[in-house]
């Protein structure tokens, strides 16, 4: 899967019960180096989802920072349901203690300029919340589009409904003004999308092996997934979609996905079909492709890799 040097990632999240899980999947996966967290609204706010982040850095036991982002759309009001799904505390409604730590000093998009600008070529921003703080971080300094490494970003539906709309995904749904800078800002992008994470499903039975493992992060896990889980067992459904540790599972194995290069666009100006990510997969606008899209997914192999990080871990 890799070369052995560690990939060096800053994860732009919105924990978040499905953030949670992708965070500490990279905490515990040795391809992986996370450098930083930033923050972000989405699943819950902005201050809720900094608190849960340094909570996750704490189950970790590992010195990463986090910095604090954007408690808003760009543009627009922010008028997310994630809570919903994620709990008020975006945690599932589980209580836990305040943390510790204290969040980077910084805003999360300088955070993430200055990290990148010092080591170029060598960070992967894998965004899994709405697309804000780095919309913002290549504005500031549109030089990071050509000194990051890459961006892995869990957003869009490129062949699928959307799940926050008819034609959205809630990320971009989130902020499409920021996913239509982000898509064309010119940087290589991998798109997780829908069209995958929508292939890799959490049941319950798979649940209890997480949590028959009773270590700090399968007990973590397995406490805050249950608000999500009865929430598609309410609909008939056994089982939860694997969003964000989709991107993160890109970063460790891309061998897990299939993906094909097109034109993606975001739509932002539509009230009823704004955040649509339009695919251009026969090139009839005769643009050069800007999206590298995941289209499919090996999803046992995807499934054991997620297990085995958690149930064995190395922190
Ligand atoms: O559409 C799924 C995405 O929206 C995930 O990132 C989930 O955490 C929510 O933010
Ligand atoms: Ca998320």
């Amino acid at each position: 899967m890799s070369n052995g040097t560690p990939k060096r990632i800053i994860i732009d999240t919105d924990p978040g019960v499905d953030d949670s899980m992708a965070i500490l999947l990279a905490f515990n996966s040795p391809e992986l180096q996370i450098e930083g967290l930033t923050t972000v609204f989405g699943n819950t706010g902005v201050d809720i989802t900094t608190k849960n982040a340094l909570r996750l850095v704490e189950l970790a036991g590992k010195p990463v920072p986090v910095a604090a982002g954007a408690g808003k759309p760009l543009l627009r009001p922010y008028t997310g349901e994630g809570w919903k799904v994620h709990g008020r505390n975006g945690l599932g409604e589980v209580p836990f203690p305040e943390p510790k730590g204290m969040p980077d000093k910084r805003h999360a998009a300088q955070f993430i300029i200055d990290l990148v600008m010092a080591n170029p070529g060598e960070i992967t921003l894998i965004p899994i919340g709405p697309l804000t703080n780095i919309a913002l971080a290549v504005s500031l300094e549109p030089r990071i589009a050509e000194n990051v490494k890459e961006v892995v970003l869990m957003g869009g539906a490129a062949m699928n409904p959307g799940n926050a709309s008819p034609v959205a995904e809630a990320n971009i749904h989130n902020d499409p003004e920021a996913a239509h800078i982000v898509f064309h800002a010119g940087w290589p992008v991998t798109m997780v999308g829908l069209d995958v994470t929508h292939k890799t499903e959490i049941d319950s039975a798979y649940m209890e092996q997480l949590k028959a493992a009773h270590n700090r992060f399968t007990d973590f896990i397995y406490a805050i997934s249950q608000h999500y889980m009865n929430l598609y067992r309410q609909r008939g459904i056994d089982g939860m979609p694997v969003h964000d540790s989709s991107a993160v599972a890109y970063v460790i194995d891309p061998t897990l996905f299939q993906t094909k290069k097109a034109y993606v666009d975001v739509e932002y100006q539509s009230s009823f079909h704004h955040g649509q990510t339009v695919a251009d997969w026969r090139g009839q606008r005769k643009l050069e492709p800007n999206v590298n899209v995941c289209v499919d997914v090996d999803s046992p192999r995807f499934l054991d890799l997620y297990r085995k990080r958690l149930t064995e871990p190395m922190l």
